[in-house]
């Protein structure tokens, strides 16, 4: 494999799908192929899994298993090819956010977690993840202003404060690929801490 998979990540409202755009840019510039994709979803059975866990209430673990259900599709169909070809693949969200809502938020054991990553990514990893980060008060305020919310944004404070958490936890623990993109601040700003990082790439 001689591409890379960037991954986005942050909570609903942290602003990330917005910087999309300039990332493709940037490396388009550097005539690197990039692929734009999202989780869940990315093939038409991760969209038709992705309606199914954005708007039907669900156990925990079912929705963690069909999460990692629409991602083995969008591996083997979209990733893999991909990389392969020496693509870059930009994921708007991968398996740090199971980590983040299922495992931090909801409560899957860390253990269950890992152990559908190795059976599903085998040894794929991001090669790098920015993380966007926003308090909790204003990733909700973000989210009643802008659209009708789906089932996870519809939760509480604490709810949120969880997955901001396990967030923060993670890139702490793996500095080296995550890297921290403070999101309150001027979008001006924020795109320019994007730019940046890729520029480096
Ligand atoms: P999006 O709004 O960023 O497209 O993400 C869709 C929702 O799916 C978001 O609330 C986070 C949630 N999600 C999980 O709970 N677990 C996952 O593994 C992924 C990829 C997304």
């Amino acid at each position: 494999m001689t591409g890379k998979l960037i991954t986005l990540e942050g909570m609903d409202g942290a602003g990330k799908s917005t910087h999309i755009p300039t990332i493709i840019k940037i490396l388009e510039s550097k005539d690197i192929e990039v692929v734009s994709t999202r989780e869940p979803g990315g093939t038409p059975l991760g969209e038709h899994l992705r309606t199914l866990l954005l708007h039907e209430g669900m156990h925990p673990e079912t929705e963690t298993l069909l999460m990692f259900a629409a991602r083995r599709e969008h591996i083997a169909q979209v990733i893999t090819p991909a990389l392969n070809r020496g693509a870059y693949v930009l994921s708007d969200r991968f398996t740090d956010a199971t980590y983040a809502y299922q495992c931090g938020a909801k409560g899957v054991s860390t253990a269950k977690i890992e152990q559908l990553e190795r059976w599903v990514q085998e040894t794929l990893q991001p090669d790098l993840t920015l993380l966007f980060d926003v308090p909790v008060e204003v990733s909700i305020q973000r989210l009643a202003m802008a659209r009708t919310p789906d089932k996870f944004e519809r939760e509480s404070a604490d709810f949120f404060t969880r997955i901001r958490n396990a967030y923060l936890q993670r890139a702490e623990s793996d500095p080296q690929r995550i890297k921290v993109i403070d999101a309150n601040q001027p979008l001006i700003d924020v795109a320019n801490a994007v730019q940046k990082i890729i520029a480096v790439l």
